[in-house]
């Protein structure tokens, strides 16, 4: 197998020269998502070490309020929520980070056994490490997996009495079709278990718009800093200066968009390929999507849920759902 940077080693000429010089999956999904009309580039790439950092950065925003809601609810509604899921034997969260959402619910969940997966193996042993120094009873596994694509447990964790947590809405990160398809693939794993997960509500944009795009410009940096970490992995040219951070609500398709924006006719280049864009012309990096509680609801039971509950927070802008598998 080839390196990333041996892989970058090579010169564009090189690859004019022999264009099955192999590009890694990343560079592949990359390149074609800046060729396509209008050009696109997938959300996980906003997570560079940097990127989460900013983003643990927006979740202490006075505009972003869906950390503070789903915190608010499992404050006042935490015991009711345990009622609802019974028995946890083994608590699996996905998209862990720091493990402190889960840790939260720890007292009222009591889970024997807690799994945290992560698409970012480092971040999560920190956490792990600290978890197993506060938590000497609880049996911690740790995964470092990308759960985006498919959902593979260890035989170490016991079919029975799961809990699935997928908080923060990262849910609303997927398209429709992946959300169905990503719910579905949970619920393949949990037999009789259950789904915990955290969901943003559909309001009005004058809330919605200014959590995406607030005042300090930290979400704007997020933004842009996507295309640093592009200019890395597929060795582009992109000049952040060139670049305006676009967020808005499609209401129609119930998501905030974001966009970079180029602020003048440019070429970007990388090894093997280049494409120009025109002033005002846009490249689509992330949509979260808003839900209605009924149709959250609706999209559980597509996915085979039953049991369905739901609580909110006191200005009913988000809701954590509780489904059994
Ligand atoms: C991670 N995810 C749920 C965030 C959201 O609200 O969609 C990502 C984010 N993008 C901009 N701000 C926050």
């Amino acid at each position: 197998m080839v390196s990333p940077s041996a892989v970058l080693a090579h010169t564009a000429q090189e690859y004019q020269a022999r264009p099955s010089l192999a590009l890694s999956a990343e560079q592949v999904e990359l390149r074609d998502g800046l060729l396509d009309h209008p050009a696109h580039i997938d959300p996980k790439f906003l997570y560079d070490a940097l990127g989460s950092s900013l983003f643990t950065a927006i979740t202490q925003l006075p505009e972003y309020y869906p950390t503070r809601c789903e915190a608010e609810i499992f404050e006042r509604h935490g015991q009711d929520i345990a009622r609802h899921i019974g028995p946890v034997q083994s608590m699996i969260d996905l998209g862990a980070g720091d493990c402190v959402k889960a840790e939260r619910l720890f007292a009222s969940l009591r889970p024997r056994h807690y799994v945290p997966i992560d698409i970012s193996a480092d971040y999560l042993e920190t956490a792990v490490r600290r978890l197993r120094l506060s938590y000497p009873d609880l049996r911690v596994t740790a995964i470092g997996q990308d759960f985006s694509q498919a959902l593979a447990l260890p035989a170490e964790i016991p079919a029975e009495q799961r809990l699935f947590f997928y908080p923060g809405s990262s849910i609303g990160n997927l398209s429709p079709d992946d959300a169905h398809a990503m719910l579905q693939r949970i619920r393949a794993q949990c037999d009789g278990g259950g789904l915990l997960v955290g969901v943003d509500r559909v309001k009005p944009r004058q809330v919605l718009e200014p959590a995406y795009d607030d005042a300090l410009h930290l979400t704007a940096a997020f933004n842009l800093n996507l295309l640093r970490h592009v200019n890395q992995v597929l060795d582009a040219d992109f000049n952040v200066d060139d670049w305006r951070h676009v967020a808005l609500f499609n209401a129609a398709r119930s998501r905030i968009e974001m966009h970079l924006e180029a602020q003048r006719a440019l070429r970007v280049a990388w090894p093997g390929g280049t494409r120009d864009f025109s002033a005002g012309e846009r490249i689509h990096t992330e949509n979260s999507y808003k839900f209605t509680p009924q149709a959250f609801s609706d999209l559980l039971q597509s996915a085979g849920y039953r049991d369905v509950a739901h609580w909110s927070d006191s200005r009913g802008w988000f809701s954590v759902f509780s489904a059994r598998a």
